[in-house]
This record gives structure tokens, C-alpha cells and sequence, in this order.
């Protein structure tokens, strides 16, 4: 079945901002808790609706029927729990009923929290059923393993979104996406998640989707990523060079995902389709590896758990195989496409393209549009 409107996960778009000065000016009264950028970003997730039906972070029976079952325990799909880690002594600082502030790093109040509960979990097992693992070379568990041991609950209140710097002309939140989707006419739109920079095979697989639906969201990920990924200002850069020469204008909008990566394949293509489900989305791209780092997943394991919830999801997923360029075909494809042999096949992985940029060599054409390349190359040089 094909879903052609976009109702919001669980029915309703949540919103929970308050940004009026008498709201900021009482919570700067409140006991106040610094939480880290990836807690802020949830926070923002929450409070924007891109987390719908989320309205704080999540109690011990959501987080138990979460890590259990990928359910809330009102039984709608919730892959990742979405939970507050605090340290025993932080934890130890609150009462359960109080308000605190929430505050960045930065000092910034961006919200507060109604405190509900305070719990402890097994972390290994969270590790083990969220994230497939639990080694502690992976990334998402690594966070998991040195994130503090209780985990505060409640509902929360946005008060000051992030600013997203250089970012914010890409900034947009799902009530706005609903908006410029109805505003363009788009009735069918696929949702792209991405880490990295639009290669050709990402090329390939969002202009196949292009094919069949009125338009589609780069929607790039630009919250915390692990530090070998390429930084995010690079990567902006790059999508507006490659949207400018070999997209149609009226086809496509740049938006950003302020989340933060957890790199847990097939768990979290099911969180991203949902979200973008909460953006207005009706179609969502899932390809090889979604999600995943390292040798932890399967290439089509995302595809394979998204299928088994799909129906539930309420967002069309569009599967698609490892693309690539074939020098005897002359053009991208995939195995289904394509009757050669892997000798034929252009295939670069990401630490070799990553190599290759810092090195300052374009990767082959075949594998990066040379605007593209050129963008990462005088990026990845003012990094280093
Ligand atoms: S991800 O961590 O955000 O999934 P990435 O930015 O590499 O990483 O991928 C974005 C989307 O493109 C994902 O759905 C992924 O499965 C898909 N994808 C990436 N490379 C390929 C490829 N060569 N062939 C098919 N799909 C791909």
C-alpha cells in the first residue's frame, strides 16, 4: 500500500514551545541541570514535533516496551528510546515533581523538565537490543556506555531552539516542511536521510524515487556524527553544488535533521522513517547499510526490519539495492539492473573517498559529481 497523505506518528503533530521572555525569565528561577548537545538536540526533536507523539523524555515503561518490542507502550512503533542519562550525583540534586531548567554547554536555558521518574537500566541490554551489540567500538554504544546511569523522565518544554548558525536558512520544523509541501503542491514527497555528502549513488537512488513521487526532502542529518564523518558545513556546502547543477529547482528542498547520529542501522531507519513521517513526508528512502558503521549490520538488514513493520509506520518505504557505476553499462545501477561483473563495478568506500579528499584527489567521476569533489577537497583543507 502506498500512503499518499502524511499523518503525523501516533495522529497528532506535537508542539512544546513556550518562547515568550516570562517563560525563560521563570525558568531562570528553576534548579538548573547542563545537559549535553545530543540531550539538546532531543530536546529540540521533542519540543519541534519531529518526535511526535514524544512529549518529554521517556518513562521506564516506554523505555522497557521500546528496547523490548520497538514499541511505546501504547503499543505505537518506537524503535530507540529517547531518554535524559544524568549521573547518580546530578540525578541525586532533583526531587520527582520538580521543574528544572535544561541548560547547553554553552550556558544556554533551551527548555525545562517536569521530572516524572527517575530510573536506572541495564545498559548492556540496551546496547545488545537497540544497537545489535556491545562493543564498545561502536560508536552509538560507546555514547550509550558513557552517557550517565540514571535516566530522568518527563514531560519537557522547548523555550529557545538551537541556532543553528550557519545552518539556519536550511532550518525548517515538521509543521513548516507540512507547510511548504502544500504550498508547492506536492501531495507524494520522499524523505532522504544522509551523513554524508551526496555521492552518485545517493544521486541515483533519489532521482530513481524522483521518478515516481512529486518531489523529494534532502533532509542531512547535521547533529552530532562521529569525528571521521565529514563535517556538517562541509557537507552543506556540497549539497547546495550539487542541487544547483544537476537537480531540477522545483523538485527538491534542503532541509536540515538536527539530530544527533547513533548508528544504529536498522533500529534507526525505522526512527528516521517515522520522523520524517512527523515532516510530512510519504515516501522514505532506505538503501544499503542505512544507518550502519563498521561490519555491525547487514547490507539489507534495515530493509529487512523496516519491512516488518511498515504497514504500521504509515510511510511508503522505498528500498533500494548497493548502486553503482558501471563502466561496461555506462551508467549507475544496481544488480538489478545491471547483468555485469564486479570488475565492471566503480564501488570506493567511505574511508577510501576520505583518504582520497585529505590526500586533495578527486575521487573518479563515476563516484563524486568533480563540483562535489572539489567542495569536499577546500573543505576537509581548512578542517585538517
Ligand atoms: S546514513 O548513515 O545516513 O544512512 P549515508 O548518508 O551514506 O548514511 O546514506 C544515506 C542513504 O543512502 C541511506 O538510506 C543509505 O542506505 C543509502 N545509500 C548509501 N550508499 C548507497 C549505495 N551505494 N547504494 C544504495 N544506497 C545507498
Amino acid at each position: 500500500m502506498a500512503f499518499s497523505t502524511s499523518i503525523p506518528h501516533g495522529g497528532i503533530l506535537v508542539n512544546r514551545e513556550n518562547h515568550s521572555a516570562e517563560a525563560l525569565k521563570q525558568a531562570e528561577q528553576l534548579p538548573a541541570l547542563t545537559v549535553s548537545d545530543w540531550s539538546i538536540s532531543d530536546l529540540e526533536l521533542i519540543g519541534i514535533g519531529g518526535f511526535s507523539p514524544l512529549t518529554g523524555f521517556m518513562g521506564k515503561q516506554d523505555y522497557e516496551t521500546v528496547v523490548e518490542n520497538m514499541r511505546l507502550s501504547n503499543g505505537l512503533i518506537w524503535s530507540i528510546p529517547i531518554t535524559l542519562p544524568v549521573t547518580e550525583e546530578e540525578a541525586e540534586r532533583f526531587d520527582t515533581g520538580e521543574t528544572l531548567a535544561l541548560k547547553g554547554v554553552d550556558g544556554v536555558i533551551y527548555g525545562t523538565l517536569t521530572l516524572e521518574e527517575k530510573y536506572t537500566v541495564d545498559k548492556e541490554r540496551e546496547a545488545r537490543l537497540v544497537y545489535g551489540t556491545i562493543d564498545p567500538a561502536h560508536p552509538g554504544v560507546k555514547r550509550l556506555y558513557e552517557n550517565g546511569d540514571v535516566y530522568l523522565a518527563g514531560p519537557v518544554t522547548l523555550l529557545n531552539r538551537p541556532n543553528h548558525d550557519e545552518f539556519a536558512a536550511y532550518y525548517k520544523d515538521p509543521k513548516e516542511t507540512r507547510a511548504l509541501f502544500a504550498s508547492l503542491g506536492w501531495k507524494t514527497i520522499v524523505g532522504f536521510q544522509t551523513r554524508n555528502p551526496v555521492h552518485r549513488a545517493h544521486e541515483y537512488i533519489q532521482k530513481s524515487a524522483l521518478e515516481i513521487v512529486d518531489g523529494l526532502l534532502l533532509n542531512p542529518l547535521v547533529g552530532e556524527t562521529k569525528s571521521d564523518d565529514i563535517p556538517a558545513d562541509i557537507r552543506m556546502e556540497s549539497y547546495e553544488v550539487i542541487l544547483k547543477h544537476y537537480y531540477p529547482k522545483d523538485r527538491v528542498r534542503l532541509v536540515i535533521y538536527p539530530a544527533a547520529m547513533r548508528y544504529a542501522g536498522p533500529r534507526e531507519a525505522i526512527l528516521h522513517a517515522l520522523v520524517r513521517k512527523n515532516y510530512g513526508c510519504t515516501h522514505f528512502i532506505v538503501g544499503r547499510d542505512h544507518a550502519g558503521v563498521g561490519d555491525y549490520y547487514g547490507t539489507y538488514e534495515a530493509q529487512e526490519l523496516i519491512s516488518t513493520v511498515e504497514q504500521e509506520l504509515g510511510i511508503t518505504i522505498l528500498k533500494f539495492e548497493h548502486a553503482f557505476y558501471c563502466a561496461k553499462c555506462g551508467n549507475m545501477a544496481t544488480t538489478k539492473t545491471c547483468p555485469h561483473g564486479k570488475e565492471d563495478h566503480i564501488h570506493l568506500s567511505g574511508t577510501k573517498v576520505r583518504e582520497m579528499l585529505r590526500a586533495g584527489q578527486k575521487p573518479p567521476k563515476e563516484f563524486s559529481r568533480p563540483e562535489v569533489a572539489e567542495v569536499l577537497i577546500k573543505g576537509m583543507k581548512v578542517h585538517n
